[in-house]
């Protein structure tokens, strides 16, 4: 995806399936990346941070622009994984609470740990 289609979005971090940075969804559900062949997915839909909110030139996706509003990243590095993350989070219907995000968001590390933010930014995009 990165050095053949050009999308940069989904991050190569660990590149062990453990830190969550290079998360797309394969027919809506979240992925790592890192760990799957691409013709495993034949004939399937694949979202990057790239297609998430349809025109380029357009509005932002609701949980992109939760996590603006929220200041819910650092240096951005774990940040197209974590939004592509969060949004099969509220797809999934894991937005209880707190501690339901945190389980549920607990593939996706972020060395900054904006971890508070990220919370706040999914439960806002969970009201909208
Ligand atoms: S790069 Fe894929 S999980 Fe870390
Ligand atoms: S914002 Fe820097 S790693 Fe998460």
């Amino acid at each position: 995806m990165r050095e053949t289609l050009g999308l940069t979005g989904p991050k190569k971090g660990c590149d062990l399936g453990q830190c969550g940075a290079c998360t797309v969804l394969v027919d809506g559900r979240r992925i790592t990346s890192c760990l799957t062949f691409a013709l495993m997915h034949g004939g399937r839909e694949v979202t990057t941070i790239e297609g998430l909110g349809g025109d380029p030139e357009g509005d932002l996706h609701p949980v992109q622009q939760a996590f603006v509003d929220h200041d819910a990243f650092q240096c951005g590095f774990c940040t197209p994984g974590q939004i592509m993350s969060a949004v099969a989070l509220l797809a999934e219907g894991h937005a209880g609470d707190d501690d339901e995000i945190r389980e549920w968001m607990s593939g996706n590390l972020c060395r900054c740990a904006a971890y508070p933010n990220i919370v706040a930014a999914i439960t806002a995009a969970a009201g909208r």
